[in-house]
């Protein structure tokens, strides 16, 4: 099982560019293209979220087309800057779960692996999850307690010093207690892909790994130093870097999974 990881396309509106600068909708299927191309050939794509960067129907169809160009299952999730409404109805087959509370927006098996999605989007760009979600959550990971289960949200669910707007305001990531007791209870639960702070890091979390991936358009440096000064809302001095992009690959090897963080651009020359 080779996983593909794409996160925070932030496609803009027909005719516009991020920032004036950055043509999102293009590197997004530009980066589809590349990771599921034949070079690696993965099992699956996930894309964890803000697909768009205002939530317009318009960008939300930019973001379909691009995952469109792949021909692998794909599991995506809505991030903060995405309408949960435009998501929906732009990708109706990722909510086949879905209800009032939606916490589970999809469960799937591909070959070897079960993929469970979720939203955790709240108000804002905030998370949300309850322990209704959790117990809704909790039934549908009890259903294949021996098949490992990749969780796929767009928020990571601890403080991750990356100074961007959802933790600034709960410093105790009190919304994740409710789902990390949940998938403690899963150790089947091996890996949980997540995007939002624009910064490929990864973290033991509840006995899985908590991987977080590169934005297809740009970047946000950790800040070790004085981040509770610079994350307050007023206050954040955060740079979105231009820095070029990168992707995640998860290689299953019966066991586990390694991770594999590689460039997008992919021909830089070779010198042997
Ligand atoms: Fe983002």
């Amino acid at each position: 099982m080779l996983i593909a990881h794409l996160t925070d396309f932030h496609c803009m509106p027909d005719g516009a560019l991020l920032g004036g600068k950055l043509d999102s909708r293009a590197l997004a299927a530009d980066a589809v293209r590349t990771v599921t191309g034949p070079e690696f050939s993965p099992d699956a794509l996930v894309v964890t979220g803000d697909l768009t960067h205002d939530g317009s129907l318009s960008a939300m169809r930019a973001a379909r087309a691009a995952t469109d160009l792949s021909d692998i299952p794909v599991f995506v999730v809505p991030g903060g800057h995405d309408d949960y409404e435009t998501f929906a109805k732009v990708f109706p087959e990722h909510v086949m779960m879905g209800n009032d509370t939606r916490p589970v927006l999809r469960a799937e098996t591909v070959g070897t692996h079960r993929f469970v999605c979720i939203n955790t989007l709240g108000e804002g760009e905030l998370p949300n999850w309850t322990e209704a979600m959790s117990e809704e959550l909790d039934t549908v990971l009890s259903e294949e307690p021996d098949m490992p289960t990749v969780v796929v949200l767009h928020h990571p669910p601890f403080q991750c010093q990356i100074p961007v707007s959802a933790y600034c305001q709960d410093p105790t990531v009190t919304w994740a207690r409710p789902l990390h007791a949940t998938i403690a209870r899963h150790p089947q639960v091996k890996l949980i892909p997540c995007g939002h702070v624009h910064r490929v890091f990864q973290r033991i979390w509840a006995g899985a790994l908590v991987s977080s991936g590169s934005s297809t358009v740009v970047q946000v440096d950790p800040n070790f130093s004085d981040f509770w000064t610079s994350a307050a809302e007023d206050r954040r001095n955060f740079s979105l870097i231009l820095e070029p992009p990168n992707f995640l690959l998860y290689h299953w090897d019966g066991s586990e999974f390694t991770v594999f963080n590689l460039p997008l651009k992919r021909d830089f020359p070779r010198v042997a």
